[in-house]
């Protein structure tokens, strides 16, 4: 452990319960999943900056997943704590729900991690405080962080060697006969 400044999970957990209005919604009438992504987004930053004193970006985004439609008139709330510190970055851990005022249901819509980096006022990357664990669920949540890092790392990697830099022939080996796809000349 270092001597570094060091701070509790509970110094930067964030709850941000935003109406969904008329206007966030789609031609069906259920929000934009983009609308959600940016509430995501905005509650990632709020957690991470009050963590790290700075200025936060995102860097990565993991596991997003829309399980149930939301709709005009719910309540979102977004629960965010910060699960991992690496050096430079911290992984907030979200849960969305989302709640009807007229039946109150609350219904579980996303859990997702957002990685995001701290920047200096020269927009550098700047080191993190490191986080002290309380108790069994921060210190289970901060070894799952660091497996999603690894992965969200080997993803990194995987997707420049095996896309990225992949010639078109060796890209083209992919195609298979029963691909939903049309060459046309
Ligand atoms: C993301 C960014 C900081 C990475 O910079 P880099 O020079 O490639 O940095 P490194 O490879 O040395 O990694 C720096 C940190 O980012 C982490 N990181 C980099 N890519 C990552 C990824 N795909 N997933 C998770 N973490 C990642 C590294 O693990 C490292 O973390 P640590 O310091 O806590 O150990 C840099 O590309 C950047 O500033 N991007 C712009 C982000 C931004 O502006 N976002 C706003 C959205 S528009």
């Amino acid at each position: 452990m270092s001597d570094q400044l060091q701070k509790s999970v509970m110094d930067s957990e964030t709850i941000y319960t935003e109406l969904m209005i008329p206007s966030y919604a789609n031609f069906g009438g259920k929000i934009h999943g983009g609308i959600l992504l940016s509430l995501m987004d905005k509650v990632a930053f709020i957690c991470a900056s009050k963590h790290s004193g700075q200025y936060c970006v995102t860097v990565a985004v993991e596991g997003v997943e829309f399980k149930q439609a939301v709709e005009v008139g719910e309540l979102v709330t977004i629960k965010a704590s910060i699960i991992y510190v690496g050096k430079t970055t911290m992984i907030v851990g979200m849960r969305v729900e989302s709640f009807k005022p007229t039946d109150g249901i609350v219904r579980h819509t996303n859990s997702c991690y957002f990685t995001m980096a701290a920047k200096d006022s020269e927009g550098n990357l700047t080191t993190v405080p490191g986080i002290i664990l309380e108790n069994e669920v921060q210190l289970r949540r901060f070894c799952k962080g660091k497996i999603i890092r690894k992965l969200s790392l080997e993803k990194r990697e995987l997707l420049k060697t095996a896309v990225k830099d992949q010639q078109f022939n060796e890209l083209k080996g992919e195609c298979q006969e029963t691909d939903k796809c049309f060459l046309t000349n």
